[in-house]
Formats: structure tokens, C-alpha cells, sequence
């Protein structure tokens, strides 16, 4: 029998460098078509990714996937967002209504900082703005929105077809704080506010196609909505698309990726497909005509499939594995699936052969992630759970599971869970953190990019005391880092 092993049972040895972290290049691939030059993608899983996520990762450079959790007109209508996307323009921003009590304006404010809220009645007509002067020290505090707002026909308000300059003129010559941005129905559409325009957000990194809007990816199951929603995502402007099942190396995957490709309507996009973990499942796919290959069974930090079902390989294993089928046509991109807990564990999948590596977890606690934050014991958590976890599957995942002829959600067999992991902040601070991890361990290797970095890349095995010493230990943590913890 082959050993196999997994990112906690290797270390990558240090080389002689001329490399400062600083220096190192992390561009890398998504698919045959799609660079990225922040080589981090967002799971299409309906606890991480919708259009907020799918912005902020190819704000950065990334790209984020859209789940397929949702109908074909909703998912296409979250690409639409990410491809409409302007920066500066806050789309959906949180809003009270005139009934709600000052109360949940405070809540707002506690939890998500933001200060001016929009105020919409259950149409999502704008009816006024609130502010902290009114709530923040409010004399009852069941006093409703409706009694302290500023109404409406008092605000400075601009129609949804300004252009973001105009928009930032307004705000500069008004003084606004906020500026309101309706449609022709007096709907709220998005907001502008001072603050973003201070910051003066450039994003130099962002993955645009060649209109100059972000880039985004949206996942398929191999059903048979296959085509339409693939014929819908692409009209909506998706630039790549995945099928996203537990089990690549079927006859459905192998198919779904034939007709897809076979489709002149869909020539343009690249197509994904997913998942595996050996060197054949790796070479059909490509032989099929996938532009990409998704490489990870059972590493998902939510996934039971290997303890239900007893299948997988251990994640690094699989992704030297997957190299060996790329031989076939260098082109095409391996995404290193599930299983990253930390930083490191990017650098140990890019140096083993994979174009990018696909984060669930990590992403799940962002504030870009769909859901609400919770407090549990004084700490803020967001929900994460597996797609094929019940709550999932009830929801629409089954098939990603081959389980899409199943009615009765008491037959389904789950491969997933469902639970809820720490509140992270915003993408931007986590992925500034992960590839600074990434970029100090290629300035260890004297890697300035990635090729380099899997030329140079020499591996040791570690045992359990190793792995013990490579963690803090004999100490108590007092201070939370913001790259490692734990959970
Ligand atoms: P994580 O980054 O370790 O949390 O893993 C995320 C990856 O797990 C996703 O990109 C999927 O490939 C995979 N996945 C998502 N849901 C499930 C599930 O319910 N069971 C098994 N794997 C899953």
C-alpha cells in the first residue's frame, strides 16, 4: 500500500536567497485563459461565496466563484453584480426600517461600525438616513427610526445611472458623508460614502477582463440544468465556469465537460472541473477538454467523505499526484481544493505543483461572506458548512453529491457539516496575511515566482514531534496573532 500524506507531514527546507518577501512574484493561474495575480480563490460554497466575496477577491487579485446553491436567474444575477461592480459603489448597503427601533441602528453600528444608515420601507424605497448623532445616545431606546431620521426629500440623493466621479463631486461640494444612490422608482440602489472616497481605494492588483471589469467564476452541477445555467452564467458575463462535484473521475463530470466545450456559445469561457485526486481522473479531465482541475478529495475542513465513505488522499499526496496527469498539457491549471488551515499550507501546495490553491474555511469568517455574525460567549462568529452537509442539500447541493434523485432530505447521506467559525473582518486583512505568509516563504526558498518556487522546492517528511515543535507549545497564548490561531 502507498503512503500518503497531507500538509501537516512535510515542511519545505530553506535554500540560499537573494529574495526579500517583498520581492517575490505570487502571480498564478486559474485555467488555461485565467491569471491571477494573487493565486487565492474563493470555494463556491453558499457560506463563502456570493457577489460581496466574488468583488473583494478580484479586488485583490483573487477570484471568487459563485455557488450554485441558488436558480439559474438568482446565481446570474450575483455574477452580473461582481461584472457591474464599479469601485466606490457600495451595492445592497445595510439598511433599517422606519419601524425598527433606534436599537437596531446601534446594533449595526456596534457590529459592523457603520455609522450612517439608510433607512428603507419594505419595498426598499429610500425614506431617510439616520445617523450616529441620533441614535448613538438616544434618550429611549425604543423610540422608532421613523421619529429620528432624516426624511428623504431632505437628502441629497442622485439616480443610479451617475457615474462615480459625478458621484464624488456631489459628495465633495454637498459635504456629505453618505450619498444615496435610487433609482427612477426612488429604490435604494447603493450608497457612495466620504470615507471610501478618502481612502482613495485603488486596487492596482485587480483582476479585470479587457472591458476593465473584476472577473468572475460560477460553479455548475452536472444536472440537467447544466447548459442552461452555464448559457445564462456566461450571458451574464462569467469568465470562467466550474463544475463543481465531490466526484470528477465520472462518466457525468467527463461529459459535462465535453458539452460544455462543445457549445459555441460557451467557447470563450474557460471550464473547470472537479474534484480528484489521481494522476488518470487528472488526465481524462484534460483529455475531456477542462481548462482547469480541481485536485482535493476529503481534505475540506467541513468534509466527512473520508470517514463516511472511507475515500480521499491526503492532500499533499494528491497534489504530486495531479502533477504527474498535467504532464499531459502544461496549460491547463491545477487548483490545490481544501484543506488549507494556514499560510503555510499555500506555500506547501503552490511548491508541489498546483497554479493556485481554493479556500473555504479561511474565507468563511470575512465579512464578505454570506450570513450574519453571530455572538456566541462574547466572540463573533460567522456559519460555515459543507455542501453537502444536510442544511445544503436541502437548499439545492445534493447533486454535487450524486444524490440529486433523492426527494426526501431524511434519505439524503451527508459528506458535510455544519458550524460556525471566527469573525475575521474584512478579505482584504485576511488575504494581506496569507500571502504575506506565502511571500516570506518564498524569500526563504530565493523563489521570485512560482515556477521558481516549485524548481527549488525540496521537502522533508516530519513526524508527531516535529509537527508538535512546529506549533507553539510549552506556552499559554495571550495575545491573538492575526495569522495564527488554533481553531
Ligand atoms: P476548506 O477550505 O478546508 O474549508 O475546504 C473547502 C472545500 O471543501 C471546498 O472548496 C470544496 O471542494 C470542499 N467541500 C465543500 N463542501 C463540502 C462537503 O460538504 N463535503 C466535502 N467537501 C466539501
Amino acid at each position: 500500500m502507498q503512503e500518503a500524506l497531507t500538509y501537516d507531514d512535510i515542511l519545505l527546507v530553506p535554500k540560499y536567497s537573494e529574495i526579500l518577501p517583498g520581492d517575490a512574484d505570487t502571480s498564478g493561474r486559474f485555467s488555461r485563459r485565467i491569471s491571477l495575480r494573487l493565486p487565492i480563490v474563493s470555494s463556491p460554497m453558499d457560506t463563502v461565496t456570493e457577489h460581496q466575496m466574488a468583488i473583494a477577491m478580484a479586488l485583490q487579485g483573487g477570484l471568487g466563484i459563485i455557488h450554485k446553491n441558488l436558480s439559474i436567474e438568482e446565481q446570474a444575477e450575483e455574477v452580473r453584480l461582481v461584472k457591474r461592480f464599479e469601485n466606490g459603489f457600495v451595492d445592497n448597503p445595510m439598511t433599517v426600517s422606519p419601524e425598527n427601533s433606534v436599537d437596531e441602528a446601534h446594533r449595526i453600528h456596534e457590529e459592523k461600525g457603520y455609522k450612517k444608515i439608510p433607512v428603507v420601507d419594505k419595498n426598499n424605497k429610500l425614506v431617510g438616513l439616520v445617523t450616529e448623532l441620533d441614535y448613538l445616545w438616544p434618550q429611549d431606546k425604543d423610540v422608532k427610526i421613523a421619529k429620528i431620521m432624516i426624511p428623504a426629500k431632505r437628502l441629497t440623493i442622485v439616480l443610479n445611472n451617475v457615474s462615480l466621479e459625478t458621484a464624488n463631486e456631489v459628495i465633495r461640494t454637498k459635504r456629505l458623508s453618505v450619498l444615496c444612490v435610487v433609482d427612477k422608482n426612488g429604490l435604494l440602489k447603493s450608497i457612495v460614502t466620504r470615507r471610501d472616497l478618502e481612502k482613495n481605494q485603488s486596487f492596482p492588483n485587480a483582476n479585470k477582463d479587457a472591458k476593465k471589469h473584476l472577473l468572475a467564476g460560477a460553479a455548475v452541477g452536472v444536472g440537467v440544468d447544466l447548459l442552461p445555467r452555464a448559457f445564462a452564467l456566461s450571458e451574464a458575463g462569467a469568465d470562467v465556469i466550474v463544475i463543481d462535484t465531490a466526484h470528477g473521475h465520472s462518466k457525468g463530470v467527463i461529459n459535462a465537460v465535453k458539452a460544455c466545450k462543445k457549445e459555441k456559445r460557451l467557447r470563450h469561457i474557460d471550464i473547470v472541473a472537479g474534484n480528484v485526486a489521481t494522476k488518470t481522473a487528472v488526465e481524462d479531465l484534460i483529455a475531456a477538454g477542462a481548462d482547469g482541475v480541481k485536485i482535493g478529495i476529503g481534505p475540506g475542513s467541513i468534509c466527512t467523505t473520508r470517514v463516511v465513505a472511507g475515500i480521499g488522499v491526503p492532500q499533499a499526496s494528491a497534489i504530486i499526484e495531479a502533477t504527474k496527469g498535467k504532464a499531459k498539457n502544461k496549460n491547463v491549471a491545477l487548483i490545490a481544493d481544501g484543506g488549507i488551515k494556514y499560510s503555510g499550507d499555500i506555500t506547501k501546495a503552490l511548491a508541489l505543483g498546483a497554479d493556485c490553491v481554493m479556500l473555504g474555511g479561511l474565507l468563511a469568517g470575512a465579512e464578505e461572506s454570506p450570513g450574519e455574525t453571530e455572538f456566541v460567549n462574547g466572540r463573533m462568529y460567522k456559519t460555515y458548512r459543507g455542501m453537502g452537509s444536510l442544511g445544503a442539500m436541502n437548499r439545492g447541493s445534493k447533486d454535487r453529491y450524486g444524490q440529486a434523485s433523492i426527494t426526501d432530505s431524511g434519505k439524503f447521506v451527508p459528506e458535510g457539516i455544519e458550524g460556525r467559525t471566527i469573525y475575521r473582518g474584512p478579505v482584504e486583512k485576511i488575504l494581506y496575511q496569507l500571502i504575506g505568509g506565502l511571500r516570506s516563504g518564498m524569500g526563504y526558498l530565493g523563489a521570485r515566482n512560482i515556477a521558481e518556487l516549485q524548481k527549488k522546492a525540496a521537502f522533508v517528511k516530519i513526524t508527531a514531534a516535529g509537527f508538535t515543535e512546529s506549533h507553539p507549545h510549552d506556552i499559554t497564548i495571550t495575545k491573538e496573532a492575526p495569522n495564527y490561531s488554533k481553531n
